[in-house]
Order: structure tokens, then sequence, then C-alpha cells
């Protein structure tokens, strides 16, 4: 589904990404884990083609896409929630999602994208008239998963969603990603949080400055000396 093949990236002349090949295949739930400043949001940004990469080539759903602006690679159906909280804490919870569909061509079919997030995030709906300012960090970080859902994407991305969250609020937003797994949904999860993102995990990659240092099925890496002692913190 997402192909990344020896993809340099950075800022200016500031290479950050030194050659990152890696692969989200329809249906898995990657997870990409590495510490502070390792290149983790970089590889995002490339991605999603707030950056351009100097070098390599990404492809998604059988199209090269590198070098695309981002309003060009969201209509191709990637979808994407970036660090740090980002909804629009004047507007309601219903406003902040609607502008997720803003790429659809009427009225119904954003409505339609509404319902069909309503039911995945019952709460949301409940909350729908609140401004999202006065919603708890987690539900703040469902109105953003929800608002990237409002485009249908055929994948997600998703930069550190547990960030900042408590340890319970984070099983929440855990089995949300995993129950939209279920219902077919292939994701790219970015986390520094290594233990829980490799227990969720088809596969990961470890990124270590710029590079990719391990890759493996999830269980595999959660289970490798190395990988725990350098990452786990054990
Ligand atoms: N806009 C920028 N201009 C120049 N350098 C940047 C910029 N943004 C990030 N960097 C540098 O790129 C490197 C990688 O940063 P990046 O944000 O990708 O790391 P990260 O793995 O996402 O870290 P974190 O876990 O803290 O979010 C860091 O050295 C950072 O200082
Ligand atoms: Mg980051």
């Amino acid at each position: 589904m997402l192909h990344l093949e020896n993809v340099v990236s950075g800022y200016g002349k500031i290479e950050i990404l030194h050659g990152v090949t890696l692969d989200v295949r329809t249906g898995e739930v990657v997870s990409i884990i590495g510490p502070n400043g390792s290149g983790k949001s970089t590889l995002f940004k490339t991605v999603m083609g707030f950056l351009t990469p100097a070098a390599g080539a990404i492809r998604f759903d059988g199209r090269e896409i590198t070098g695309l602006p981002p309003e060009e690679i969201i209509r191709r159906q990637i979808s994407c929630v970036p660090q740090g909280r980002c909804t629009f804490p004047h507007m309601t919870v219903k406003e902040n999602l609607e502008l997720g569909g803003y790429i659809h061509r009427n009225r119904q079919e954003v409505s339609r994208a509404l319902e069909e997030v309503f039911a995945q995030f019952p709460i949301l709906k409940e909350r729908r008239r609140a401004v999202a300012g006065s919603l708890s960090g987690g539900e703040q970080q469902m109105v953003e998963m929800a608002r990237a859902l409002m485009l249908r994407p055929k994948a997600l991305l998703l930069d550190e969603p547990l960030l900042g969250l408590a340890p319970k609020v984070r099983g929440v937003i855990l089995d949300k990603v995993l129950e939209l797994n279920a219902a077919g949904g292939t994701v790219l999860l970015i986390e520094q949080n290594a233990r829980r993102a490799l227990e969720i995990a088809h596969r990961a990659y470890v990124l270590e400055l710029g590079r990719i240092r391990f890759e493996g099925p999830g269980g595999e890496l959660l289970a490798d000396k190395k990988v725990r002692r350098l990452y786990i913190g054990e």
C-alpha cells in the first residue's frame, strides 16, 4: 500500500533521513519507533508531502507520490494526524469533523462520512455540540483521528497519538487503532512508547539517527534483547 525506497529527506541542507526503505501492506498496522530526534516526524512530513525528498521514491496504492504537495497526497486517500494537539479548540466537535470531509463533493457525502465516524466514536456523537477545546486530551485525540477518517482514507498515519495521555487513555486510543484495523483499515503508527507500539503492530521498524536500525514482526522485536535494552529500557 505504502512503499518508501531509499528516501533521503530533511530541512534545507540538513539531511535527517539518510535512505529509509519501508513497506506498509494493506490491512497492516505498522509501527515506527525510535528515540526523540530520530526522524520519525520528518518521515511523517515527507510521506505527507510537507517535505520533499532529496532522493528516493514514495509509492502509494501503486502510484508514485514522491514530491507531490500535501493536498494531492490527501486526494490519493492517505490521511494523517500530526504530532501534538491540532483540533480547532473554539469550533465544535462536529465542525472539526466536517473540516476533515472538505474533500467530499457534496453535503450528503460529508453527512455520510460523519455518520460513519460517529458510529466508530460514539463518545464524539454525544459531545458533537461541545467546543473541541473543552474535551479531555484523550477525547481530543479521538476528534483528530475521527477528523482524519472523514476522508475515508485507504491508509491512516498517526504521529505519536499517545503523547501526553494518561496510561488508561492510551489503552483506549490503541484499542481504537486495533478496532479500525479489524474493520480493514491500514495504519502507520509512529510512537515513542515502544512497548505499546510493538504490542499492537503486525510489523515494526526502529528508526535511529535517520536510519532503520531494526525491522520485523512487532512480537519479534518486542522479544529481542537488544531492542528491549535500547528502546524499552530493560
Ligand atoms: N523545521 C526543522 N528545521 C530544522 N531541523 C529540524 C526541523 N524539524 C526537526 N528538525 C530536526 O530533525 C531531527 C529529527 O526531528 P523529528 O521531529 O523528525 O524527530 P522525532 O523522531 O519525531 O522526535 P520526537 O520523538 O521528539 O517527536 C531533529 O534533530 C530536529 O532537531
Ligand atoms: Mg516527532
